[in-house]
C-alpha cells in the first residue's frame, strides 16, 4: 500500500504520524514536500492509494488535495472539508445548516454595519478573521469604544482577509473550553484547555487536562465533524448551561499535547483510519 504524506516542515505531529506509519506492515510511505512539489495538471501518474495532508499552509492544502482527489486518490481530509474548516464563516454555515449548536454569529461587510451588528449582539463580543489559527488576530471587544478602534484599525491597516467582519457572541467559559478529536465516526478523545486568558489555545500557553468523552460530547463532536464533511478533525467546544456549543472545526489537527493527558494513541488511531480508507 502506497501512502502519500503531504507536508511542509515536519513538526512533532508529523514525526509521530510518520513513526506510526513505519510501524505498519506493507505500508510504503511517499513523502511529498509542498515546498518542492509542483503539479502537471493534465497528468494523472500519482500511483498512490491515499494522501495524508499535513501542510501548515491552508491554501496549499486545499489546492493540492483538490488535484489528488480529482485524479481519484482519496485524501484525508477531503478538499471540501479543508475548504469548509479553513473558513470560520463556512464552518459556521455548515454547523447551522446541520442544526449543530454554535455561538450566535453575525457577518458584515463594512465597518459601519459591523459596528451596528456588534451593538445589536452586545458587548463583550468577539471579532475574528474568517481564516486563521493559533488564536491570532482574534479580538474580544469589551465595549463600543473598543469596537470602533478595532474596526478602524482593520479598515486602514488590515489586508483583504480583514474586509469581512465575522462577529461572535462571547461565550463565558469559566477558564476552560474543550478540544475534542474525531476520527471517522468516533470521538476518540478530548481535553480541557485551561487558561487565565480568554484565548485558551495551547499554542498560546493554555494548559491541558483529560476531558472524559460522555455521550453528549461524543454525539455533538461527531455531528459537527460530519456537518463539515467528516474525516479526521479536531473540534473546539464550549460548555454552556444550555449544553455544548461548537466554536470551530480544525482539519489538520494538532495533537502533541493531547496524547499523554488522554492516554489515547491519537496518531495510531489516525493511521488506522487512513489505512482503512486506502483499503476501500
Ligand atoms: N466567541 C468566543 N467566546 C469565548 N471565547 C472564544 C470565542 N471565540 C474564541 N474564543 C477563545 O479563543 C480561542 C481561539 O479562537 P478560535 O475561534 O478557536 O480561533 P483559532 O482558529 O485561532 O483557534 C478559542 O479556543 C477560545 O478559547
Ligand atoms: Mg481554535
Amino acid at each position: 500500500m502506497k501512502v502519500g504524506f503531504l507536508h511542509s516542515i515536519i513538526r512533532k505531529e508529523e514525526k509521530l504520524l510518520l513513526q506510526e506509519f513505519r510501524r505498519r506492515d506493507g505500508v510504503e510511505l511517499v513523502k511529498i514536500d509542498d515546498r518542492q512539489q509542483f503539479f502537471d495538471l493534465q497528468r494523472n501518474d500519482f500511483e498512490l492509494d491515499v494522501i495524508v495532508e499535513r501542510c501548515v499552509n491552508h491554501s496549499r492544502a486545499v489546492h493540492a488535495m483538490k488535484i489528488f482527489s480529482d485524479h481519484g486518490v482519496p485524501t484525508i481530509n477531503a478538499p471540501e472539508v479543508a475548504e469548509i474548516c479553513g473558513s470560520k464563516f463556512l464552518t459556521t454555515q455548515a454547523l447551522i445548516k446541520a442544526g449543530v449548536a454554535t455561538p450566535r454569529c453575525f457577518l458584515a461587510f463594512t465597518p459601519e454595519s459591523a459596528l451596528e451588528a456588534m451593538d445589536q449582539l452586545g458587548y463583550p463580543c468577539v471579532i475574528k478573521p474568517t481564516t486563521g489559527s493559533w488564536g491570532r488576530l482574534i479580538s474580544k471587544v469589551n465595549d463600543r469604544d473598543a469596537a470602533e478602534a478595532i474596526l478602524e484599525h482593520k479598515q486602514i491597516l488590515g489586508s483583504y482577509h480583514h474586509s469581512i467582519f465575522y462577529i461572535q457572541e462571547y461565550m463565558e467559559k469559566k477558564g476552560k473550553d474543550i478540544r475534542s478529536f474525531v476520527v471517522g465516526d468516533q470521538c476518540i478523545a478530548a481535553i480541557y484547555r485551561h487558561s487565565d486568558h480568554w484565548i485558551t489555545n495551547t499554542a498560546r500557553g493554555g494548559s491541558t487536562s483529560n476531558c472524559p468523552v460522555n455521550k453528549e460530547l461524543h454525539e455533538i463532536s461527531v455531528r459537527a465533524a460530519n456537518a463539515c464533511g467528516g474525516g479526521v478533525v479536531a473540534i473546539d467546544v464550549f460548555e454552556t448551561d444550555q449544553g455544548y456549543s461548537i466554536n470551530e472545526v480544525n482539519y489538520t489537527m494538532e495533537f502533541r499535547n493531547s496524547i499523554e493527558v488522554t492516554g489515547v494513541n491519537i496518531p495510531g488511531k489516525i493511521v488506522d483510519y487512513v489505512l482503512e480508507v486506502a483499503r476501500k
